[in-house]
């Protein structure tokens, strides 16, 4: 019997279905560019003998010489960072894990292969499972433990995956940010010892920190070249990543649920399911990263990822609290005739005894406010079909004002520790999702709104506060620890009785901003506001690290006011325009309040959107020039076919002599000849883009020339359309 069993025989072998695995000493997991190889005998530690781009030759798996424990556990010879710490019924706290047996299943572009390992000692059992997405080269690892330990183990560590990587240096970048702040990227070398990166937040775990990095091996992170692993954990609960330099300059990296004040009582015969990292290892830098992320998501990530997302006029930053429903018929007519498709009612139509005109109260009280809208949401759903768009309405239902009816009857589902003062963040506490009438009840919140209001086509679920005096009415006392991730699974249990009940319906995933983003959460929402800082310069930086991981057709990004609300920056409309095109296109601001000319521009913006919203939505994103190194900064998309690309380039600081940096464009077939036109155009201002106006050139010299033309005024921004001949 041959000793290594490779994918593509197992492939060969059997398209689809379940292969029995023959005993063997070599498990490949693989995409067609990656592989990731353990060495297994039975009774013996599983050992990662290979990470890296896929050989050439298979066989050569074999040949590997060194290896590192492929699943470290805590009590054992070694003392470096443990992926599993269990504490056993007789209060022995080592653990031992040994390879029993694997099996591989092929599902079309999908292997799953599981490794099911075993304690020698202990009725423990621990299976680690990998799955494998041949085209988009991604693979999401996760861990499942479970035993026969009459009275019960204790988890302390339980990482969903274990990764190792060997290079002369590392260098890590974080996604760290805070409110209206999301998404900043920070690059820093790695040396000996561990680095963490984690959220102990519970709810809206992004508030200070992504769960996403970048580990570049050798040298900083390069867009175009450069071994990289990327990784994105499928959590919206508290996280974290440990990255272990050993004292052999070897880097073993660890992700999971957080088991910070989390120890988890695990009783007998129950399986303990860990989240997903989502990983990929590019050796061509990180451009390669995010398009494989991109499009993972859109055929597996993202729900409904085909689907073309709505553009729409959100009357948050237009109203706040205050509105009435003459004043939305009066957004919803303009919104119809300025070209949107969608109306997104926010914030503040609900709530009597406590009416929700400020954040002080009435969270919980989903009933519409009669005083403001007498004729109930029903009217402006009509309202909205009549002018021809579509209706969207926000809700929170995960949250709750202590001023509020709701309270005033359940005061006993809210998270907060008993004998302290209550902590609101936002005057708002969080309702205890681990009990399940809470979660009938949230999940009913979105049902009684869309059966009471047929023709709601889109949802805006909020999220505005992370957990603080974490405890549990529910829980007993000693499962209190389990609450940061029974929450999160009670989240889940909610969200997967909407999306079975409103497949169809648009959602936006939102958490005061971008508090919470990952690939589980996502996997229910069409689209995710990433920050409610609405700045167009400052969302340049945010979306910028965003599109590393997420695609532009799921951020919605929205022209607003200036001065700007959150910063008071001025900018030009062109401006905040060219910015929200590149991601998905929408408006947070009072048509009423805008001159003619500028609904002139916005009408006419709104249409060029729709002339470029496939390539944006559906196309590669290729990043040119960092807003992080330059003061100008440009990206573009490209279609599958490379038939069609569009170009943006937005200059961050006025420049005296102006800004030359040649764009050397990426992602276009070096044959094809592409026709160059500039799209949303200022009327009233000179383009310095004219002499390339109408131009043909080819592929290969765009993207070895480049397209080279001045920009000179701060927030100067250039939308250019490629069209294939
Ligand atoms: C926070 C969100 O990010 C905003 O867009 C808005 O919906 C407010 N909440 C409403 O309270």
């Amino acid at each position: 019997m041959r000793k290594i069993r490779l994918f593509s025989l197992l492939f060969l072998t059997a398209a689809c279905g379940f292969i029995p695995a023959f005993s063997q000493e070599s498990i490949v997991v693989s995409t067609s560019e990656t592989a990731l190889c353990f060495r297994a005998e039975p009774g013996k530690k599983l050992i990662q003998t290979y990470f890296g781009e896929r050989l050439n030759s298979a066989a050569e798996y074999e040949t590997a010489t060194t290896g590192f424990d492929a699943f470290p556990t805590f009590g054992g010879k070694a003392i470096g960072e443990a992926a599993l710490r269990v504490v056993h019924q007789d209060g022995n706290t080592s653990s031992e894990l040994v390879y029993e047996s694997h099996t591989v299943t092929a599902d079309g572009d999908v292997v799953t292969t599981q490794i099911n390992l075993y304690d020698p000692a202990y009725p423990v059992q621990v299976k680690l499972f990998f799955i494998a997405y041949q085209k988009s080269n991604l693979i999401e690892q996760y861990m499942e433990i479970s035993h026969t330990e009459k009275k019960g183990v204790v988890l302390y560590d339980f990482a969903s995956s274990y990764l190792t990587l060997a290079a002369q240096n590392y260098f890590l970048t974080e996604f760290h940010g805070d409110w209206a702040q999301e998404m900043q990227m920070e690059e820093q070398q790695l040396y000996y010892g561990t680095k963490k990166i984690e959220s102990r937040a519970g709810v809206r775990s992004n508030q200070y920190a992504h769960a996403c990095f970048l580990l570049s091996e050798n040298d900083k992170a390069q867009e175009t070249s450069g071994n990289v692993l990327a990784g994105q954990l499928e959590w919206p609960g508290s996280w974290e990543m440990r990255f272990e330099m050993d004292q052999l300059g070897n880097m073993h990296i660890i992700c999971g649920m957080n088991p910070y004040a989390s120890q988890y009582k695990l009783p007998q015969k129950t399986v303990f399911k860990t989240p997903a990292l989502l990983f990929t290892y590019s050796t061509s830098g990180t451009g390669t990263v995010t398009r494989r992320f991109h499009r993972w998501a859109k055929e597996y990530g993202i729900h409904d990822g085909e689907r073309t997302r709505l553009t729409l006029l959100n009357n948050w930053e237009a109203t706040y609290f205050k509105f009435n429903e003459d004043i939305l018929k009066g957004i919803i007519e303009d919104a119809a005739d300025m070209g949107f498709e969608l109306f997104l009612l926010d914030d503040g139509w609900f709530g009597n005894k406590y009416p929700r005109n400020n954040d002080h109260q009435g969270l919980g009280d989903w009933e519409t406010n009669h005083e403001k809208l007498p004729n109930g949401l029903g009217c402006l759903v009509k309202e909205a079909t009549d002018k021809g768009i579509q209706f969207g309405i926000w809700l929170e239902p995960e949250m709750i004002n202590p001023k509020s009816e709701l309270y005033e009857k359940h005061p006993d589902w809210v998270i907060t520790q008993p004998g302290r003062e209550i902590d609101t963040q936002r005057h708002q506490m969080i309702l205890d999702l681990t009990n399940p009438k809470v979660q009938d009840y949230v999940f009913s919140v979105v049902d009684k709104t869309m059966q009471e209001n047929p023709g709601i086509a889109y949802i805006k679920w909020d999220c505005n506060r992370f957990m603080t005096n974490a405890a549990s009415p529910y829980l007993k006392p000693e499962l209190q620890s389990h609450l940061f991730i029974e929450y999160t699974r009670g989240l889940f249990n909610v969200l997967d009785r909407v999306r079975e009940k409103y497949p169809d319906t648009h959602m936006m995933l939102c958490s005061g901003g971008g508090g919470r983003i990952d690939y589980a959460t996502l996997r229910y929402f069409d689209e995710f506001w990433i920050s409610d800082n609405t700045d167009a310069l400052e969302r340049i930086f945010i979306q910028w690290g965003t599109t590393y991981f997420f695609p532009a057709m799921a951020l919605a990004s929205h022209v607003s006011v200036v001065p700007n609300h959150y910063t008071g920056r001025i900018t030009p409309l062109k401006f905040r325009f060219d910015v929200a095109m590149s991601a998905k296109l929408g408006m947070d601001l009072q048509p009423k309040d805008m001159s003619e000319e500028d609904k002139q521009f916005a009408k006419n913006a709104i249409q060029e959107y729709y002339g470029i919203r496939d390539i944006v939505q559906q196309g590669d994103l290729y990043r040119l020039l960092s807003p992080y190194k330059s003061r100008r900064t440009a990206m573009m998309y490209v279609t599958e076919d490379q038939n069609k690309a569009v170009v943006f380039s937005y200059l961050l600081k006025k420049t005296i002599n102006g800004e030359r940096t040649p764009l050397v464009l990426q992602g276009l077939d070096p044959d094809k000849h592409y026709t160059l036109k500039e799209i949303n155009k200022d009327p009233k201002q000179y383009s310095w883009f004219s002499p390339l106006e109408g131009k043909t050139f080819s592929g290969d010299y765009l993207m070895k020339y480049g397209l080279r033309f001045t920009m000179y005024n701060e927030y100067d921004s250039k939308v250019i359309l490629l069209e294939a001949q």
